[in-house]
């Protein structure tokens, strides 16, 4: 080597350690999928995908949209077996509260925006959305058309709930979605029900990442923007369900099936980092976070319930999933709850929120063992509100109490209020609620997709409305009032 080349190999070398590196950018470094969530009380995690592996993945950020003078970075980028795509995760930490910040994913071109939790005390107002159920929308999943043996197809020009979602995100703060999130283990009926080109059960897992990654695709223009908290549902565990039947061929497959990759919620806990670290939860299994006037819980209802009761996607269980339990212990999940439970400083944080994926009240198919398990912290600790899905329906219960009406009603109840909203949509779409309804069921409907729109406007009054997909109309509404005294901040 002549001792120019050398000087300038030189060059290169120092001024990559000076600046910030500079990764050359290709299809395999340009981001996918772009996802965020919050992360304690001054952090935004910054989620995407990548068909390579960042040796570093990083993330530039600031203030202003022309200097983003900040960078972190991380070392996480990770795969599992089937999968076409590589999970980046990096942490944007020591930010402000309530504060708009650009940012610029690693080979991203153009910056995003987020906004920061509140701090928590602070009493002003302010919206969140809630999906459960809500599967990949197009050829591999919601359409105009369907499969034999699945239900309401979109009508022509239809405004799905994630388009919905995406019309209406200026109007929240962020997006909850408790479990049941692509539908990838939909494939395998999909294809029994002739609605995929034919697909051999081979074929099956590279459907099963295609569809996953569709949905992230798809959900993209919200969650770039948006923080977007996900929670475990049985349609993460496995492949096909825990298994499908295909009646013309008399055909049951199990999760037997199923490639490695595809099982046992692996998807779920390789593209999320929900901050469980932050809260002492796990994984993205059960965690807590603050928002201004909240304290959210997401509770996994799938697994670990500990206390010797069977979970519905435990080996054994009535889901045939197969899956976890993911605890270190088996109570780990149910002694965190008390503990988180029993830190909330309700002066600061007057409103506490459950969410889990599968209901205990309901017109409908239960969860016995959840309720079991969940409902005597929840009673015991005064949490205002429970949300949950599974059943493709809507439902608003009264405030209930081992299976009470609360005289009360809305109007300062002790015991909790529960919403069941699993009408978001997704291939097979809603399911049809019993011809008698529970006494405590307030309102009901199993027609129409779409969301929850929560707003917190105070210490004592929070409202929730069940926002149609296909035009935005609220079709229900109703605001919870306690009676009490806080501590906030205007
Ligand atoms: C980018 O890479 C992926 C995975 O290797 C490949 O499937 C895709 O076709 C590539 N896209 C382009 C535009 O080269
Ligand atoms: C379906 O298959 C099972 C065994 O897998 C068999 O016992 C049963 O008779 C079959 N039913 C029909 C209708 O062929
Ligand atoms: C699922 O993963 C967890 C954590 O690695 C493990 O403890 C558990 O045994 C696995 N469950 C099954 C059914 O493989
Ligand atoms: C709280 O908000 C509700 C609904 O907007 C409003 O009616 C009520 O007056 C507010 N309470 C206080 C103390 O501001
Ligand atoms: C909006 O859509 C819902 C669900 O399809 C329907 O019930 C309602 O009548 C529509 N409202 C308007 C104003 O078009
Ligand atoms: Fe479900």
């Amino acid at each position: 080597m002549s001792s120019l080349i050398k000087s300038l190999a030189l060059l290169a070398f120092v001024s990559t350690v000076s600046a910030a590196p500079a990764p050359s950018c290709n299809n395999a470094t340009a981001p996918m999928q772009v996802r965020l969530a919050y992360a304690g009380d001054r952090g935004m995690r910054v989620s995407w995908n990548t068909y390579g592996q960042l040796p570093k993945p990083s993330v530039k950020w600031g203030k202003d949209i022309d200097h983003l003078n900040h960078e972190d970075f991380s070392d996480v980028s990770i795969t599992y077996p089937s999968s076409t795509t590589y999970n980046n995760h990096v942490l944007v930490n020591h930010l402000e509260p309530d504060t708009l910040y650009y940012y610029l994913p690693q080979c991203a071109t153009t910056p995003s925006t987020f906004r920061t939790s509140r701090k928590r005390g602070d009493g002003k107002p302010y919206t969140f959305a809630v999906v459960v159920d809500l599967g990949t929308m197009g050829p591999d999943g919601l359409s105009t058309t369907t499969g034999k043996g699945a239900a309401n197809p979109l009508k022509p020009g239809e405004i799905n709930t994630i388009q919905s979602l995406a019309q209406y995100k200026s109007g929240f703060d962020f997006l909850w979605h408790p479990g049941d999130i692509a539908y990838a283990d939909a494939w395998l009926k999909e294809e029994i029900g002739g609605y995929l080109p034919k697909t051999t059960t081979a074929g099956g897992a590279a459907v099963y990442e295609r569809i996953l990654n569709d949905f992230y695709d798809e959900m993209t223009v919200v969650t770039s923007e948006k923080p977007y908290m996900v929670g475990p549902g049985n349609h993460e565990a496995n492949c096909d369900n825990g298994g499908t039947t295909d009646k013309t061929n008399n055909i049951t497959y199990t999760y037997s099936i199923c490639v490695a990759g595809q099982t046992n919620f692996t998807g779920l806990i390789n593209h999320f980092r929900m901050p469980s670290e932050e809260s002492r939860g796990l994984s993205n299994f059960w965690y807590s976070f603050d928002h201004g006037m909240v304290h959210y819980v997401q509770i996994n209802t799938e697994t670990d319930f500990g206390n010797g009761i069977l979970a519905p996607d435990e080996p054994g269980g009535s889901g045939k999933e197969n899956a976890g339990p993911f605890g270190r212990y088996p109570n780990e999940q149910i002694d965190w709850l008390e503990n988180d439970l029993k830190s909330v400083d309700r002066k600061k944080t007057p409103w506490v929120i459950v969410a889990g994926h599968r209901p205990w009240y309901l017109s409908g198919t239960t969860c016995l063992p959840c309720q079991q398990a969940f409902e005597p912290l929840i009673t015991k600790y005064g949490v205002d509100l429970v949300l949950n899905g599974h059943s493709h329906v809507y439902e608003r219960q009264a405030p209930l109490q081992n299976g009470i009406i609360d005289p009360a009603g809305l109007n300062n109840p002790a015991a909790p209020w529960y919403i069941t909203n699993g009408a978001a949509g997704h291939y097979d779409g809603l399911d049809t609620l019993p011809a008698t309804l529970q006494p405590y069921t307030k309102f009901a409907l199993d027609t129409v997709y779409g969301w929850s729109r929560f707003t917190v406007h105070n210490c004592t009054h929070l409202t929730h409305e069940f926002v149609a997909s296909a035009n935005g109309s609220v079709l229900d509404t109703a605001t919870l009032f306690k009676n009490r005294k806080c501590e906030l901040d205007d």
